[in-house]
């Protein structure tokens, strides 16, 4: 099948393009290079530089083009970002995606797959978070997310033929396991790898928030391995195909772990003592976020193979170790 990969320059889009070209799709790849790494992106795929606020790029880029599914990664990623510059979120993430899905309907795709995330459900009234939990985000960042679900649904009402599924993901974490290829986000918010860094450059690491209503005071998220979190997108992907339809899947473990175990799993991981400043808690991080990931395993039957806390800290550090020089 022809695959387009939007943002597949970046962190989850590229371990996407190596799983489709691994199966033999014939994949491109769309990305503004603005948050991505040309290097992350499988050399089988065909590369364009594009953004995807660029209405006239995007259309002169679809014309004569067929494609027989969207996979919508491109977009930025920051909670914190977000509540600072919200039209930035908004013109990217809403409008950027309005862009690619209405050229690409109007080209004749009828299977999206779209990155929406946790954020969308707020903070939860009920752990773990079942997709038809109330959606009252926090952050623009997840408004953009529920926003851009939305804009797929109203899409859907005009074309009958048109099937999506939209992936809320929990926190994606880990590497490659040859450590061929890692999360390199730049901003980096993310717990691991800014551990991570901190230990390779020697710095002090922030922790943000040790008031929160957990046993052990810190935040309690659910880490998705990058491997397993691609499996689900091609369980999703076969879904559409087959029945047609709106689909809405949590992509997570339904394990919760706080900032501390990360951090302690960290240490163990790597031999070496984090240097731990302990920071106020930042704007908008409820207490738990941990999905129920039930309806995707009894509906696509996708369990996770490489999400224990452990394998993710080990395969994300031989990435940093190999790959980042500081
Ligand atoms: N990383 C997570 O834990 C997580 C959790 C929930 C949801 N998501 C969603 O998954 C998707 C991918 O996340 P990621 O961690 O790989 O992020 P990433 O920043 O590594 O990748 C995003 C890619 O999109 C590209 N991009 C951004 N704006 C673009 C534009 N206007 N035109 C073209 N390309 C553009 C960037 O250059 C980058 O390569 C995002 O939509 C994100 O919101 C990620």
């Amino acid at each position: 099948m022809k695959i387009l990969v939007t943002g597949g320059a970046g962190y989850i889009g590229s371990f996407m393009v190596k799983r489709l070209l691994d199966q033999d799709d014939q994949v491109t790849v769309i990305d503004s290079l603005e948050r991505g790494h040309l290097e992350a992106v499988d050399r089988r795929a065909d590369f364009i530089k594009l953004d995807i606020r660029d209405l006239k790029s995007l259309t002169d880029f679809f014309s004569g083009k067929h494609f027989d599914g969207l996979i919508h990664f491109a977009g930025y990623i920051s909670v914190e970002e977000s509540s600072k510059y919200p039209k930035k979120y908004y013109e990217n993430n809403v409008e950027g995606s309005k862009n690619v899905f209405s050229i690409a309907v109007g080209s004749g795709v009828n299977k999206i797959i779209f990155s929406s995330t946790a954020a969308v459900y707020g903070n939860p009234i009920k752990i773990p978070i079942p997709e038809d939990h109330p959606k009252n985000p926090t952050s623009p960042y997840g408004e953009t997310k529920l926003a851009t679900e939305e804009t797929l649904k109203a899409l859907r009402e005009k074309n009958a033929n048109l099937s999506f599924a939209a992936l809320r993901y929990f926190n994606a974490a880990g590497a490659a396991l040859d450590g061929s290829n890692g999360e390199n986000h730049d901003p980096e918010t993310h717990i691991i790898p800014l551990a991570m860094r901190a230990l390779l450059t020697g710095s002090e690491f922030s922790l943000y928030g040790t008031d929160y209503d957990t046993p052990d005071r810190t935040c309690i998220r659910d880490y998705i391995h990058v491997l397993d979190l691609v499996e689900a997108h091609i369980k999703a992907f076969n879904r559409i195909e087959k029945d047609r339809g709106c689909y809405y899947y949590n992509i997570g473990t339904g394990q919760g772990h706080s900032n501390r175990q990360v951090l302690d799993m960290v240490e163990k991981v790597t031999g070496r003592k984090l240097k731990i400043r302990e920071e106020e808690r930042r704007a908008g991080d409820p207490d738990r976020l941990v999905a129920d990931p039930s309806k995707i395993k009894s509906e696509l039957g996708f369990s996770p193979k490489y999400s224990n806390l452990e394998a993710i800290v080990k395969s994300a550090w031989t990435w940093h170790t190999r790959n980042l020089k500081f």
